[in-house]
């Protein structure tokens, strides 16, 4: 608790005042830290308390992750609009068949809003350090963040690779072994996503209007996206899965609206725990895929009703959980980019992904 506070004056004293600031999408404003655009409020602290945490247990080995043997820790990692809520959804399911069968009526999910499954590493930081009770959302209702058991450490986080602790993001570590799964999204829809996302919420936590659409396109075109650019924080993780793929498997939502059934076998996979025949044959697969998908987790009372425990308890921001339900499309951008967005967009895409072997 201490040492976060000091470091969490350090940065309001010393660190905020000199980094380029810029108009946010969904808090006042974004900051530029080691060329990351992150929101000052939590995204910021995290970043440099994180790299604190991790080191700390790292050199030590005292802390409860050795306590924890070489268990993994599994991280979904995403910029903000790729599909997080899905893959925590499908993580989460995958992760815990043994304790909760994807069928059943007492499925976690059906009663609890994907963010609310398993920790935003960002955040997660700062409940341990702050000593949060359960807070009165204003309406009366007593808020507490509780997520459901899981057999696997789980944590989602939007930091990209580069602002990572190198204790998680080195190949191996005495102390934590940790797997990346990424999931990366066309910039276009991206881009609309947290567009439309920024609108409904920003006014919410702000009291500020919204962005324009052409606003927030010069925004993204800057590289001013939350924990962006939104291009180095896809070819970060590119770059590492194709150095350690058998630590980030680098997945696209596209092929996952495609092809769910081959994406999440190797999810599965990939994190140790591949499906028997027995479980093919039983459909389990498919009883994950229907569980999670966007038609079922968006009609359920929690998603159409609730906020996000977790956010707001411990940062106090208000999201609904159903505004990470939208539309779930692919190619949603065509029917709001004109055709001179799409051409300059097209062109960023070219100068910053070519000869990566990543298209969109
Ligand atoms: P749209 O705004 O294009 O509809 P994130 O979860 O990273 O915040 O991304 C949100 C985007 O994922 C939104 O896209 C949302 O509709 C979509 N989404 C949420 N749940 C989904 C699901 N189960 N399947 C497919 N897409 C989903």
């Amino acid at each position: 608790g201490e040492a976060y506070r000091k470091i969490d004056a350090e940065i309001c004293r010393e660190m905020l005042p000199n980094l380029p600031k810029e108009k946010g999408w969904i808090t006042e404003h974004l900051v530029q830290y080691k060329g990351v655009w992150l929101t000052p409020t939590y995204a910021l602290k995290a970043a440099v308390q994180l790299q604190h945490h991790f080191n700390l247990f790292q050199t030590t080995g005292s802390s409860t992750s050795a306590a924890r043997g070489l268990s993994p820790i599994c991280f979904l990692a995403t910029i903000p609009k790729s599909g997080t809520t899905w893959l925590r959804a499908l993580m989460f399911a995958t992760l815990n068949r043994s304790l909760y069968d994807a069928a059943s009526p007492h499925h976690p999910l059906l009663t609890t809003g994907p963010h609310d499954c398993f920790p935003f590493l960002e955040m997660d930081n700062m409940l341990e350090n702050h000593d949060h009770d359960d807070r009165d959302s204003g309406d009366g209702m007593i808020n507490n963040y509780a997520p459901p058991t899981s057999t696997t450490q789980l944590f989602a986080t939007h930091l990209p690779f580069s602002l990572l602790p190198k204790s998680v993001t080195t190949s191996s570590s005495a102390y934590c072994v940790s797997k990346f799964v990424y999931v990366c999204r066309n910039p276009k829809d991206a881009f609309i996503s947290l567009w439309k996302f920024g609108n409904k919420v920003k006014p919410v936590n702000t009291g500020l209007a919204p962005l324009s659409i052409e606003e927030a396109f010069e925004l993204f075109c800057r590289g001013v996206y939350p924990y962006g650019p939104y291009w180095d924080h896809v070819l970060g993780f590119w770059k590492a899965s194709l150095e350690m793929p058998a630590k980030v498997l680098f997945l696209k939502y596209e092929d996952l609206r495609k092809e769910p059934s081959a994406n999440v076998k190797r999810l599965a996979e990939f994190l140790g725990q591949p499906f028997s025949e027995e479980e093919e044959s039983k459909g389990v697969v498919q009883q994950i895929i229907k569980l999670c998908s966007f038609e079922n987790l968006s009609s359920l009372e929690v998603n159409k009703t609730s906020m996000t425990q977790q956010y707001f308890v411990k940062a106090n921001i208000v999201f609904e959980n159903g505004d990470f339900f939208r539309k779930g499309q692919v190619g949603d951008w065509k029917n709001f980019f004109t055709d001179d967005m799409a051409k300059r967009m097209d062109q960023i895409i070219d100068e910053r992904f070519s000869g990566s072997g990543l298209t969109f």
